[in-house]
This record gives structure tokens, C-alpha cells and sequence, in this order.
């Protein structure tokens, strides 16, 4: 089948390439010249494992395309992919201007019957705006489709090519079994295909993630008690997780979530309750101990140094919101960079992926390290603040060299307190026995 998708950002460039991988015939839009020139010339513009040799296969079979160009896109493709950006506006609703040009833009090159397949994080009611800007702008008969996308940075190109489920929302037959044919491939292991209402399958994305918010500042919030009543959250996550109605999943403590999705869909979730005269109390309040949470690696160095950090060499491992991504948005590295440079600290920082971006958050104000161990000569403390495989097994004499200090504040709790009794360290984790020495 011809596709096109349009925005080939996260999304829509890992949901074009795997549906080119199950052999179909895909173009990817973007309005980023360069984006696209670059993705032209083999160079990816954002890091996820595996998707690079996944593009360079198809591209190099003809069933993967790179364009500017949506109208001969649009001309060819018999269904749309919309996976533009929706970023948060200044009352905290999900900015829907991008997807609504798309929309029109497709619409206006339209020749004849098209599906359009909503992929963006969209608030419910967008299915029906969009109806209405296409129908404006075409005669010819369209459907239009709600597909959310479940996809982890960092696990993208897998979680999209094995789902948990697939959820689609519309009301044609047509265009709903059309699109349950396009995901047949990715689900033959019988994950189901989910088919519900437009508002239903717009309603599904931000539940979940507004639920998986929730755990994450539920578990925070654990752990923060944890360390006033002498507890530690690493047994109590363990001896609440293997209650089947619990689970393991996303209960681990750290300095908040970030990220391009969490962050704005629970304040969309907020405003689309207030825009229809409800309080979503629990998720304002899921927002403000995830605020809360992005100090308290800074109020920890603040108990130990002081609030002035002149003088003073922090080293910080992890940038990116999670680890396996470049993605730095809404990032809690950010917040407790700008804190520390406010405190007057200098400060040298590494990432396995993110040190580009980091460069354009902070410019000349941090040193950026392309080997972690470089990042610790001189520092009077190590601040871990995302979780890469990498960092869980370092070898601990050299750091203990190489440091002014053998101090370690550990924002994702990768350490044993014992073990980094025995290797000379102090060590405050979240939520569990600090080590002084
Ligand atoms: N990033 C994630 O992990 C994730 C997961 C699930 C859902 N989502 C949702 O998917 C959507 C896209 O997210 P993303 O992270 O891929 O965004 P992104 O910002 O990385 O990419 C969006 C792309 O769309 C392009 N674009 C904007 N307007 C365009 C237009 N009119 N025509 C062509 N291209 C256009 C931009 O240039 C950009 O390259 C959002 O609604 C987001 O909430 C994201």
C-alpha cells in the first residue's frame, strides 16, 4: 500500500520506516528543509536504537521516500499519517495548530477519496475539528482515523513493531479495516487491535499516560517518606509491585518524569476537564509533586555543601529525560543544571546521546564530556540523574582517583548503599539509607 506521513519527527519517522519495513510503499514529509536533506543523505536526525539500519534497508529497497513536498505525497498515498507536532499552549492545552494545516494542506492536495490517520497526541474533539478544516477545503470524500501511538524514546522502533495493543477510533467501516489490515503484520502474536469511537481512542492515549504520570509521582512521593521514617523504597517497590493489581512497572523513584509527552498531556488532560467545568484535582497535583521532585537531588547537594556552590565542581552523569534518547525536553537534568549554575557551581556534564542537544540548552556554562570518567577529575560531588546501563557498573576506585570527593547524589537509585559503603563513597539515593563517611 502507498503511504505518506507527515512529520517525521519521533513518530513519524519510526511509524513510516516500520510500515515501509512490513513492505509498504512510504513517504515521509516534513516542513524541515534540512531535516529532510539530511535524511536524504543517510543521516538520522535523532537517536533510537536500530532505526537507522531499519531506514538505511528501506531506503536503499525504494520503499522508503524523504519530502518537502506533501502535495505529491498526498497525490500518491491512499492514506495520510498525521504525526506532527502538539506541543503545549500557553494555558497548558495541546497546541493544534500544526495539525490542523496538515489536515487542511492534505485536504487541498487531495484528488480524490483519502483516510487521514490521526497519530498525534490529540485532545478529544480533534477528529471532529479536523473533519471540519478538510471539508473546507475539499470536495472529495475523506474518513478520518484515531490511532494514538504508545511508543517509548528509546524502545520506539520495538514497541512499535511489537504493541501491546493498537488502538484505532472512527466511524467507517472503509477506513477501519483498512487500517487494521496496515497493523495485521505488527500483531501476530494476537496483541489485539483495539476499535472504538474517534473521542474514545483520543480519550485512551492521555489516560494512559496521565495513569503512568500518576505512578511515577505516587512513587516519588513513597520514597520522599521513605527517607523520613528510616524506610527503604527499593523493598517497599518490590513488596508492593508482586501484588498482581500493582505490578513492578514504572514504580521507580528518581528526580521526576520529562519528556516530550508526560509533562504536556497531563496539563492537557487538566484543561480539557476544565474546559468542561471538571476539577482533575489528582492530576494537578501529580504535576505539582513532579515539580517538587525535579529539587530534590539539589536540596540534597544544598543539606550537604551549602546554597552557595562558588568554588565548587559538580559532575553530572545523564542529560536526556530518559536513558537510550537524545530527547531533552522537559528533561529534569535541565532543572538541576540551571539550580546549580544558579548556586554558582561549575559544572561538567556527559551523555552517551544527548551532548548536542545539551549544547544548545546551555551553551558555553558546562564543560561537555564525551567520556563519563572525564567529567570527575576535580569534582566535589557526582550528580546521576538519568538512568543509562552504562553508568550501573563503573569501576569505583578509579572515580575514588579521579574525584576530589568521593561523593555520589544518585538520582535513579542505580547503587547499593552497602556496596558503596565498602568502596569509600557517600551516597544519597532517593527514597533509601543514605551512606556518610
Ligand atoms: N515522542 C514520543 O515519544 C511520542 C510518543 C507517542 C505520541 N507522541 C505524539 O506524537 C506527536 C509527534 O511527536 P514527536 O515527538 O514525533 O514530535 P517531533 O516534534 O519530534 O516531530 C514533529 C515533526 O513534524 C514536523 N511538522 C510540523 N508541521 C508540519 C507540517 N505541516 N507538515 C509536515 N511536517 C510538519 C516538524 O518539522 C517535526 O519534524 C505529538 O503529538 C506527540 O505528543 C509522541
Amino acid at each position: 500500500m502507498k503511504l505518506c506521513v507527515v512529520g517525521t519527527g519521533y513518530v513519524g519517522l519510526v511509524a513510516g520506516t516500520c510500515f515501509a519495513e512490513s513492505g509498504n510503499d512510504v513517504t515521509c514529509v516534513d516542513i524541515d528543509q534540512r531535516k529532510v536533506a539530511d535524511l536524504r543523505n543517510g543521516k538520522i536526525p535523532i537517536y533510537e536504537p536500530g532505526l537507522e539500519e531499519l531506514i538505511r534497508r528501506n531506503v536503499t529497497d525504494k520503499r522508503l521516500h524523504f519530502t518537502t513536498d506533501l502535495a505529491s505525497a498526498v497525490r500518491e498515498g491512499m492514506v495520510c499519517f498525521i504525526a506532527v507536532g502538539t506541543p503545549q499552549d500557553d494555558d497548558g492545552s495541546a497546541d493544534l495548530s500544526m495539525v490542523l494545516q496538515a489536515g487542511a494542506d492534505i485536504a487541498k492536495a487531495m484528488p480524490g477519496y483519502r483516510i487521514v490517520v490521526l497519530k498525534s497526541t490529540v485532545p478529544v474533539g480533534t477528529a471532529d475539528k479536523l473533519r471540519a478544516t478538510m471539508s473546507a477545503n475539499t470536495t472529495h470524500p475523506f474518513d478520518v482515523v484515531s490511532n494514538p501511538e504508545f511508543l517509548k524514546e528509546g524502545a520506539a522502533v520495538e514497541d512499535f513493531m511489537k504493541p501491546d495493543r493498537v488502538v484505532i477510533g472512527g466511524n467507517s467501516d472503509r477506513a477501519l479495516s483498512l487500517i487494521k489490515e496496515l497493523y495485521a503484520p505488527f500483531v501476530r502474536t494476537e496483541n489485539p487491535i483495539l476499535v472504538m469511537d474517534n473521542r474514545s481512542a483520543e480519550m485512551t492515549k492521555y489516560a494512559a499516560n496521565a495513569f503512568l504520570a500518576m505512578r511515577i509521582s505516587f512513587i516519588n512521593q513513597v520514597a520522599n517518606l521513605c527517607e523520613k521514617v528510616e524506610a527503604d523504597v527499593a523493598e517497599v517497590r518490590r513488596g508492593i509491585g508482586f501484588d498482581r493489581r500493582i505490578g513492578h512497572y514504572f514504580l521507580f523513584p528518581g528526580v521526576g518524569y520529562g519528556g516530550s509527552c508526560f509533562p504536556k498531556d497531563v496539563r492537557a488532560v487538566i484543561r480539557t476537564a476544565e474546559e468542561h467545568d471538571m476539577d482533575f484535582s489528582l492530576l494537578k497535583e501529580v504535576e505539582v509533586v513532579n515539580e517538587k521532585q525535579k529539587h530534590v537531588l539539589v536540596e540534597k547537594v544544598h543539606t550537604h555543601f551549602g546554597t552557595d556552590l562558588r568554588g565548587r565542581k559538580f559532575a553530572i552523569w545523564g542529560l536526556a529525560f530518559k536513558p537510550r534518547t537524545d530527547d531533552m525536553r522537559e528533561a529534569p537534568a535541565v532543572t538541576i543544571i540551571e539550580e546549580l549554575l544558579k548556586g554558582g557551581a561549575e559544572i561538567a556534564v556527559h551523555d552517551p546521546e544527548a551532548l548536542a542537544r545539551a549544547q544548545e540548552v546551555f551553551g558555553d556554562r558546562v564543560s561537555y564530556h564525551r567520556a563519563n570518567y572525564d567529567t570527575l577529575p576535580g569534582a566535589d560531588a557526582l550528580l546521576i540523574v538519568t538512568e543509562w546501563n552504562e553508568f550501573r557498573r563503573p569501576d569505583f576506585a578509579r572515580m575514588r582517583e579521579l574525584m576530589k570527593t568521593p561523593l555520589i547524589l544518585d538520582g535513579r537509585n542505580l547503587y547499593e548503599p552497602a556496596v558503596m559503603k565498602q568502596e569509600g563513597f557517600s551516597y544519597y539515593p532517593i527514597g533509601r539509607p543514605s551512606v556518610t563517611q
